[in-house]
């Protein structure tokens, strides 16, 4: 670490010590944000949204000399983690380097929040929902943390990062032993032995906009399919949504480490990456020595050995001419965009800071199926934002028709503080939001139903990824435009690309027959 970081790191550093033993004075219910007053003036410093929101221009600093400390590399040993993971893929990733981390202080994983040694909650805070499930389990976990006083619970992911849920786990949740942001996951070995020898509860928050660790160790979710990250944050700014605060500003891995991963994957026998980032079409505006975006990273992945590959999330906005042309090559580039709309009203998307309207966003879709004839959309959709009117709403149902997306994530406007449409003032009743988010639904179960119909009798290339959830004897896959597809087949084509040829259609699955051929072939 050199001395500008050591004295950016004392400056943001945010360990807070909230006594509990000394606090005991006062039952946690009745303290106020005022008992804990003195802690917020002197050593510990909330995440401030407001400096969340600035950009700075200061240079991202890719670092890539992640270690453990070698007093803490065996401090897991005979122990064991669990974390639970709310909210996206971002989150999910982010979950399978704390577990690389965590194995590399010597815990092991498990399943059973009573074998476990330490519980990190990787929350989401997207949503209110999401934010009010982690509380639910904060107050299970209660009578674990009591029978066993050394248990490590931990807080971390997107709510940690916004201080009215620090506020409130400090107030509230004294079984709480640590909460950390999602810019300070590499400094976990650090985090956790100050939680296990200090009395205090430990915070340490950066509100800071983020560099970029590389390689931090990981333990990836199943040897088939992998996300690789290749940018973090956004810039965006839609006046709904928290993640901007949440995860900092924009900043690209550099292509040549997203390209040795990749590289690397394949080698192991991945079959699938998904290339993940809040808004992947922004990715390499932060260079400022080399001329090289998305399109030119997909143009890369083109030519590496490995069979699928996917990203998510698009913005339309920066889905520009280039990315197109090179989706259209094809081959291991497959031919499934998920596009979020968010909305098919040009007033309401203007309110939401999209930066596009509804006609933009069709002739978008109109080039893209074009240079794509056989593509096939998905989208995110946000029902009820403040003050949307009943024509505004019809121009998110007619839009859906009219793109013809196969697949939807529907939701009903959650205010998140600290974001600008928080602080509007909303007519529409709750019972009105709903009402839309079922018609929606009902239109987005219609046109994936239909989407599906087109499958019958036809023979799909279909990933095999294990059994089915439901039914052992029968094994489940995806095809390349992401549709489940459930059959009967050997465990030994588990990892394959296989032919299927579909004998029945669901709204969300499709049910089929392997051909042998295939199954021969890949044996
Ligand atoms: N309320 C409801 N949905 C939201 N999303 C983001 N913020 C909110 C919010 N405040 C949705 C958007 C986004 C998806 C990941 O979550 O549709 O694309
Ligand atoms: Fe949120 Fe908009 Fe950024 Fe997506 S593009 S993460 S919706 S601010």
């Amino acid at each position: 670490m050199n001395e500008k970081q050591r004295k950016e790191q004392a400056q943001i550093k945010q360990v807070s010590s909230v006594d509990r033993k000394s606090s005991q004075d006062k039952p946690l219910s009745e303290k106020t944000t005022e008992d804990f007053a003195h802690y917020f003036q002197t050593t510990y410093t909330p995440p401030d949204i407001k400096k969340a929101r600035k950009r700075g221009r200061d240079k991202i600093e890719v670092h890539y000399d992640f270690e453990i400390p070698e007093e803490m590399s065996k401090i897991g040993k005979g122990k064991k983690f669990l974390i639970r993971t709310y909210g996206c893929q971002m989150n999910e990733h982010d979950t399978e380097v704390m577990a690389g981390i965590l194995s590399e202080m010597g815990y092991e994983s498990t399943l059973d929040t009573d074998d476990a040694d330490i519980i990190l909650l990787n929350t989401c805070a997207i949503r209110e929902n999401a934010e009010n499930k982690v509380f639910g389990e904060l107050g299970h976990l209660k009578p674990l943390k009591l029978e066993k006083p050394d248990l490590i619970i931990g807080v971390c992911g997107c709510m940690s990062q916004q201080e009215s849920v620090v506020n409130r786990i400090m107030q509230k949740h004294q079984q709480v032993d640590l909460i950390f942001g999602t810019h300070n996951i590499h400094r976990l070995p650090d985090l956790i032995k100050e939680a296990m020898f200090s009395k205090v509860q430990v915070v340490e928050v950066w509100s800071k906009e983020g560099d970029i660790i590389e390689n931090l160790p990981k333990v990836r979710h199943g040897q088939i399919k992998a996300w690789v990250n290749i940018m973090y944050g956004c810039d965006k700014f839609c006046t709904y949504c928290i993640v901007p605060m949440t995860r900092g500003k924009e900043r690209s891995r550099r292509p040549e480490d997203i390209i040795r991963e990749v590289r690397h994957l394949a080698a192991q026998g991945y079959q699938e990456v998904t290339l993940l980032g809040q808004n992947v079409n922004a990715y390499g505006k932060d260079f400022d020595d080399i001329e090289y975006r998305f399109a030119d990273l997909m143009n890369d992945m083109h030519k590496i050995d490995i069979p699928r590959v996917r990203f998510t999330t698009s913005h339309p906005r920066d889905f520009d001419d280039h990315l197109i042309e090179v989706l259209a090559k094809g081959g291991n580039l497959l031919d499934h965009i998920h596009l979020p709309v968010q909305s098919g009203s040009s007033e309401i998307l203007r309110k939401m800071n999209r930066k596009y309207t509804r006609e933009s966003y069709l002739e978008l879709v109109a080039k893209i199926k074009k240079a794509i004839p056989n593509v096939t959309l998905t989208t995110d959709i946000i029902v009820g934002f403040p003050n949307e009117t009943d024509e505004q709403f019809e121009e998110t149902m007619t839009l859906m028709e009219e793109v013809g997306f196969e697949a939807a994530y529907t939701f009903i406007y959650s205010p998140r503080e600290g974001t600008p449409a928080a602080v509007k003032k909303d007519d529409v009743p709750m019972e009105v939001k709903k009402e839309r988010l079922y018609r929606l639904n009902d239109l987005v179960n219609k046109q994936s139903a239909e989407s599906m119909d087109a499958y019958e009798g036809k023979v799909v290339k279909v990933l095999v990824e294990g059994e089915s959830k439901k039914d052992e004897t029968v094994l489940a896959g995806y095809t390349e435009k992401n549709k489940v597809v459930n059959f009967k087949g050997p465990k030994s084509i588990i990892g394959k690309i296989v032919d299927v040829k579909i004998t029945d259609t669901k709204t969300w699955s499709l049910n089929g027959e392997l051909v042998e051929k295939t199954a021969e072939v890949s044996n």
